[in-house]
């Protein structure tokens, strides 16, 4: 079938594009891991079909937007670009698609269907190994197609499709799909729907594949990697995938703090290429505010299971994520997120301010945050988490870390901090070189490869 599409498109190149080039593809993607995972596999789908990548939207022939809608701010970003590709539209031909998380949800395909009557394809994340499928419709049928359709079981094509990966030596590979956390905020478990693991057997497989491929780096994926329950759990599988040869570093993402066991701080302890990284979002520090999310851990019992990791692991680069002003949230909720903040020392965190999303439980709360409170909740929670951002990576300066190269003069250490370098001669991608860290800045470090 795969043949099939690429022999009739490349052949019917005359519909899309001027004389005989092959068709361009360009992806825009927005949103988290998994949606950048998903592009990949998609631009493996596209590749197969003889489509070639385009360095610019402007000369594709399909532009597709995979679209992330966690908040509000990141549905605008979609929709003002949509408006230029409307413009863009008027001046030339090109199939517009627009898949991933947005069309997901309740109503949101209906609204793109009819008052974005030049989107071409609406498709969603259940169903993304359909799009060749789609897009054969869409151009030799001269259809607009709108399908948000749930497969049963996603065939994980494009995943060891070498062609579809956006570096060399390090990948994404999902272990699991969708969440069952239902936090009370959060659209992911209504976008994304149930938890599902998959087998050991083709996550090895995968990890095998992309080995032999040269990738020296895999980012086990998953909104909730530590509640993986294939035919073993998480912390056995770091075990396997530990096994697996060329393969220097192992990080996963992103971890929930109620599942993140015992078992699994003696796993990142006792497993070399495990990275002494955790991102472990807090959300909130208060347990008020955290029973109200429905987190299911107490502000004590996070800051413990950091205690017990930092003990375990030493020199553990915690990261975590935090919303600012989730309704309800007073002053007293607020200090205690900034005391956890102090507590901890986070080398890392994004910060949000809540957003309401339709559909979720929080979206029904009437208690809200004044603008004004959270703009400045949220200048004072990062004033409190930047400075220890740049004392960490201050206590670096002096010392030699191994870097994994990532482009020229450009790499990450094991606990994930960026470093800038001087080379002292030319390196490749992947590559893990000693550097002398001679400067620290508040998201990254300066050194001399030594
Ligand atoms: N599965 C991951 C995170 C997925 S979404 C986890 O549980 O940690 C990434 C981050 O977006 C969340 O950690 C949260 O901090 C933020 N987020 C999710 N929904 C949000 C909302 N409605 N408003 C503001 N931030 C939100
Ligand atoms: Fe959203 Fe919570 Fe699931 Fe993370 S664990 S994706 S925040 S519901
Ligand atoms: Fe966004 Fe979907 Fe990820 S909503 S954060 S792209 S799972």
């Amino acid at each position: 079938m795969t043949l099939d599409f690429r022999y009739k498109l490349t052949a019917r190149n005359d519909l899309l594009s001027d004389g005989g080039r092959r068709p361009r593809f360009f992806i825009r993607t927005y949103g988290c891991q998994m949606n950048e995972r998903d592009s990949e596999k998609m631009a493996g789908l596209l590749v197969q079909m003889g489509f070639v990548a385009a360095q610019s939207q402007d000369i594709a022939d399909v532009v597709l937007y995979n679209t992330c809608c966690v908040r509000e701010s990141a549905e605008d970003k979609v929709l003002g670009h949509l408006s230029v590709l409307r413009r863009q539209k008027t001046e030339r031909q090109f199939v517009l698609a627009v898949g991933g998380c947005m069309p997901q949800q309740k109503n949101m395909e209906q609204l793109l269907w009819d008052k974005h009557k030049y989107v071409d394809l609406i498709f969603g994340t259940g169903n993304r190994h359909r799009l060749p499928e789609f897009l054969w419709r869409v151009i030799e049928g001269g259809e607009r197609v709108c399908d948000i359709s749930e497969g049963d079981e996603l065939p994980e094509i494009g995943d060891i499709d070498v062609a579809s990966r956006e570096y060399a030596f390090k990948a994404g590979v999902n272990i699991m799909y969708g969440c069952d956390n239902f936090c009370s905020y959060c659209i992911v478990p209504h976008v994304r729907g149930r938890e599902r693991s998959r087998s050991v057997k083709d996550i090895l497989e995968e990890i095998r594949v992309l080995a032999n491929d040269g990738v020296k780096e895999i980012m086990l994926l998953g909104q909730n990697v530590n509640s993986y329950a294939g035919e073993v759990n998480f912390s056995e599988l770091l075990k396997l995938v530990h096994d697996v040869e060329g393969i220097k570093r192992i990080r996963f993402m992103t971890s929930h703090p109620k599942d993140f066991s015992d078992e699994l701080i003696a796993a990142m302890r006792d497993l070399p290429k495990v990275c002494k990284s955790v991102h472990l979002p807090l959300q909130a520090g208060s347990t008020r505010v955290l029973a109200d999310m429905n987190r299911m851990y107490t502000k004590d019992e996070y800051i413990a299971l950091v205690m017990r990791l930092k003990e375990a692991v030493p020199n553990v680069a915690i990261s975590t994520d935090i919303i600012v002003a989730y309704p309800g949230e007073t002053d007293d909720d607020f200090e205690d997120t900034l005391d956890v903040v102090r507590r901890v020392r986070f080398s890392g965190a994004f910060t949000f301010i809540y957003s309401k999303r339709s559909g979720t439980p929080a979206a029904e709360r009437t208690d809200l945050v004044s603008r004004k409170v959270a703009n400045e909740r949220f200048d004072r929670l990062t004033a409190e988490l930047y400075p220890i951002m740049t004392e960490i990576n201050e206590a670096k300066i002096g010392k030699v870390f191994d870097v994994m190269v990532e482009e020229n003069g450009r790499g990450r250490m094991d606990d994930h901090t960026l470093v800038h370098f001087i080379a002292t001669q030319s390196m490749t991608a992947g590559e893990i070189i000693p550097v002398r860290i001679d400067e620290a800045k508040t998201f990254y470090v300066t050194g001399v490869s030594v």
